[in-house]
């Protein structure tokens, strides 16, 4: 499967980067609760219990997720679960729909490994969201939800903004407890307050302290939990240590390390790093590690390392530097459907290599 992915990824890579996304997108829509599905599960779902996590109240069976943006209405978690995802995190979701930033704002710097985006967090608005979450079959895995700040909301109204949000996706954390939980009680829902994206008109200014507060207090209020903050790579170390603080303060549960930075390393090769937006991939896998490492070393809760990650010695990398979960975007896009799979598989070499007994076991080796 993974030779058939090389083989059709010129094809894609010939298409401009979002269509090839919609391309994938429709397709494994089309195959989500089919028998294809279950053959894909066979094939993809590593099934240990050394790579098993229990992070924020919640079970992951393994710790690698999808990160936001990839499936931004909730369409594929079951999909997702089937090739050997542990977790997704759907979303950005904001309070009503909205369409985003004019195209093209996606694009591939295939050289560096690499994507920029301005998307401008296009999705269908909580209220489709959080239905289609409310009316889907149990997908087998916990799906957190990354909420985002409206495009049409001032600053000042954020906290409304976000809890207007969350209160339409809270209502599936609570009814499927009831309606759509499996017998093991697998599914856990999660809330990952995105305050970090660069495409929207001073989003990331909302992680200063006292805006963070005042949008932490309002959702802690509303009985939001688990609670988790996606955090920019961009923020320089005092600023991370106020968000932290505030991390503290609110009794949060997770923290979420990185989203897509809008610097431009020396060395990028490809043409597209020019285009303005937010660069995720392989140049900023080290960085994203750092803060990892920075985060890890000042809180206690759980952090789920996010930027770059490709295959299984960057999850482990990201793991030992404290991440007790890791995400992907951009390395689906390069090295296809059976990534997953891959990275949980080199994991377990890994570990064994190195003599932990789980994954859990070497979280944080490296601090
Ligand atoms: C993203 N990312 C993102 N993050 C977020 O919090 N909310 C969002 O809506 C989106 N949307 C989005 C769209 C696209 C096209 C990309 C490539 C990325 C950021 C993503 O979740 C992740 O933090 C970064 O991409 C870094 O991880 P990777 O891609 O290097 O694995």
């Amino acid at each position: 499967m993974r030779t058939a992915y090389r083989t059709i990824r010129p094809l894609l890579f010939s298409l401009p980067a979002e269509t090839a996304h919609g391309a994938v997108h429709r397709g494994l829509n089309a195959i989500q609760h089919t028998a294809i599905e279950d053959r894909l599960r066979d094939r993809l779902v590593v099934d240990d219990d050394r790579l098993a996590v229990e992070a924020f109240g919640q079970s992951f069976s393994n710790p690698v997720g999808v990160a936001a943006g990839f499936d931004k209405n909730a369409e594929l978690p079951a999909i997702l679960g089937a090739l050997g995802f542990g977790h997704v995190e759907v979303g950005g979701v904001t309070a009503r729909a909205q369409p985003g930033n004019p195209r093209p704002r996606m694009f591939r710097l295939v050289e560096d490994r690499a994507i920029v985006n301005r998307m401008g967090l296009n999705n269908e608005g909580a209220e489709a969201v959080g239905e289609r979450l409310r009316t889907s079959p149990d997908p087998g895995i916990p799906v957190g939800v990354n909420v985002a700040l409206s495009e049409a909301t001032d600053a000042d109204d954020a906290p409304e903004d976000y809890r207007y949000t969350y209160e339409r996706v809270a209502d599936v954390a609570e009814q499927g407890s009831a309606a759509c939980r499996t017998s093991s009680g697998t599914v856990a829902d999660y809330l990952a307050v995105n305050v970090s994206c660069p495409n929207s008109e001073g989003m990331r200014e909302l992680q200063n302290r006292d805006a963070l507060e005042a949008i932490l207090g309002e959702l802690v209020d509303a009985g939001a939990s688990p609670l988790l903050v996606k955090l920019s790579p961009d923020l320089p170390g005092p600023a991370i240590e106020d968000a932290l603080a505030v991390v503290d303060d609110f009794d949060l549960d997770g923290v979420i390390a990185t989203n897509t930075t809008t610097d431009r390393p020396s060395g990028l090769k490809s043409p597209n790093r020019a285009e303005t937006g937010g660069l995720s991939g392989k140049p900023i896998e080290a960085r994203a590690t750092e803060m990892v490492r920075f985060v890890a070393e000042r809180t206690d809760v759980p952090v789920v390392g996010v930027g770059g990650v490709s295959d299984a010695a960057g999850a482990y990398a990201k793991i030992r530097a404290g991440a007790s979960l890791v995400q992907l975007y951009t390395g689906l896009v390069y090295e296809g459907p059976t990534l997953a799979r891959d990275i949980n598989e080199g994991l377990l070499e890994l570990l064994e290599e190195d003599g932990f007994e789980s994954v859990e076991d070497a979280v944080g080796a490296d601090l």
